[in-house]
């Protein structure tokens, strides 16, 4: 590669989770702090940041195109961009990239991002860098300090996995679990909150994993952080995700009874309805001891909303073993879920088993269980109508005066009025569709005495 001159604008384009929002977060901040700016949308950058998710085979595929279109649109404007891959596809595909896509000049994985000024020195003097080590603490410690943020903000305090559900890329991604200290996330959420942050969502693969000790010496999980960030006065609600059934404590399910900022919200995949699934998987749970642990939360937080992530096509699944995956889901009533096709990924276990189910088998199973879901999520909403929450405006709707946030239960609920980014609106909800719901907002007045 040929030296070129140090980049002036950058972009950072995130896909998948909000583990690699967060961390496109952090990296553009990294860059900010170089004396780079933001290209402006639609405008030439100068820099590129293709932070990747590898979970799902489209994901995958997509980098290599975005990569092209990117080269091709650099030559035809004669400013052809720097081109950074980030995330995991980096990391589970670095040398590949390399090879196949000599337009990149830095590849860095998720645990590595802190050395993005160095690796660009170095392009920028004409040398190609890979970067996919792990020291994952030593990354939150060379970050810059959080700039202004919006009124809904991620924090990572955990990262990696140790499950090895046999289907999932990520405890190679992304490493071991780690927790990040403490105190360092307390000052982190403590500075957040400074820069605008009215709601914090607590990021892990494995949230609920997290372990520290906290300002008395006392070892405390991820309830006793909670509680800690619950003290601070400027945060109004904390949420988390993603849990792992296997990883919930008394602890957890207590705060959602105990802690009123914590949001009465539940993210806990299950993936499958099928107890020979579920091993197949290695989940090390069963449907009945997932239904019941759900019920423990119902218990603690009666009006507590669940959520879920599916997978359909596992290898080996059986058309009755799929009829299971319907039943769990009529059984909880979901308000939201994610739900997948089945993607074999390369060097999982469940890449190399028998039975692994066609395309159109598929098809047919995700249509039926998504059909499930929106008919449950349409189901949830309908029955909120009615009700009275605050909601925490995050941005403008498309008409004037019109804005857009979320109800307690992770709804997105639009109102009209004189508001602002960041209030938090006590509303009524109103009407109820698929994927939102209409509010009317409660004047002082109209609020019972
Ligand atoms: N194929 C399809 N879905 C997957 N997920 C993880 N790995 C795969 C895979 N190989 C889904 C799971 C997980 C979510 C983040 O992505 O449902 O909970
Ligand atoms: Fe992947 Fe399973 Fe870990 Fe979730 S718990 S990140 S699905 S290995």
């Amino acid at each position: 590669m040929r030296p070129t001159p140090p980049p002036r604008t950058y972009r950072v384009k995130s896909f998948g989770c909000q583990m690699n929002v967060y961390d496109g977060e952090r990296m553009a901040e990294l860059l900010a702090a170089q004396g780079i700016a933001p290209a402006a949308d639609g405008e030439h950058a100068d820099l590129v940041v293709l932070n990747t998710c590898h979970i799902r085979e489209k994901a995958a595929e997509k980098v290599y195109s975005d990569i092209g279109r990117l080269v091709k649109d650099g030559e035809k404007a004669g400013k052809a961009p720097l081109i950074a891959v980030a995330g995991c596809v980096a990391q589970a595909e670095g040398e590949e990239i390399m090879a196949r896509a000599p337009g990149v000049s830095m590849v860095v994985g998720p645990q590595a991002y802190h050395r993005l000024p160095q690796m660009l020195d170095a392009a920028v003097q004409g040398h190609r860098a890979t970067d996919t080590d792990m020291p994952a603490i030593a990354k939150f410690d060379a970050l810059p300090a959080r700039r202004r943020i919006g009124p809904s903000a991620f924090l990572t305090v955990q990262e990696g996995c140790d499950k090895f559900c046999t289907y999932c890329v990520v405890p190679y991604t992304r490493g071991a679990e780690i927790s990040r200290p403490y105190s360092d996330l307390v000052r982190e959420a403590e500075k957040l909150v400074d820069a605008g942050a009215r709601e914090i969502t607590l990021l892990g693969q494995n949230v609920n994993a997290w372990t520290g000790t906290d300002e008395k010496g006392r070892a405390i999980g991820l309830d006793g952080l909670i509680r800690s960030l619950a003290e601070l006065p400027g945060l109004v609600r904390i949420r988390y995700t993603t849990s792992h059934p296997s990883d919930v404590t008394d602890g957890l399910i207590a705060a959602h009874g105990e802690v009123e900022k914590l949001m009465p919200f539940l993210h806990l995949p299950v993936q499958s309805g099928s107890d020979r699934v579920l091993r197949a998987m290695n989940r090390s749970h069963t449907a009945d001891q997932y239904l019941r642990l759900l019920e423990r939360f119902r218990a603690a937080r009666s009006d507590i909303a669940l959520s879920g992530d599916f997978i359909v096509g596992f290898p080996g699944e059986s058309d009755a073993e799929f009829e299971e995956t319907l039943r769990l889901v009529d059984a909880v009533g979901y308000s939201q879920c994610f739900s997948f096709k089945y993607s074999p990924r390369p060097g999982t276990p469940a890449a190399t088993m028998d039975g692994q189910i066609a395309p159109e088998v598929m098809d047919e199973r995700l249509q039926r269980l998504q059909a499930a879901l929106n008919r449950d999520q349409l189901a949830f909403n309908a029955a909120s109508v009615g009700k009275r929450c605050p909601v925490l405006v995050e941005r403008k709707g498309k008409k004037p005066g019109q804005w857009l946030g979320k109800s307690p239960w992770l709804q997105s609920v639009w109102f009209e009025g004189d508001y602002a980014i960041g209030d938090m609106v006590d509303v009524e909800l109103v009407e109820a569709g698929p994927n939102s719901l209409a509010a009317r907002p409660l004047t002082l007045e109209a609020l019972p005495a």
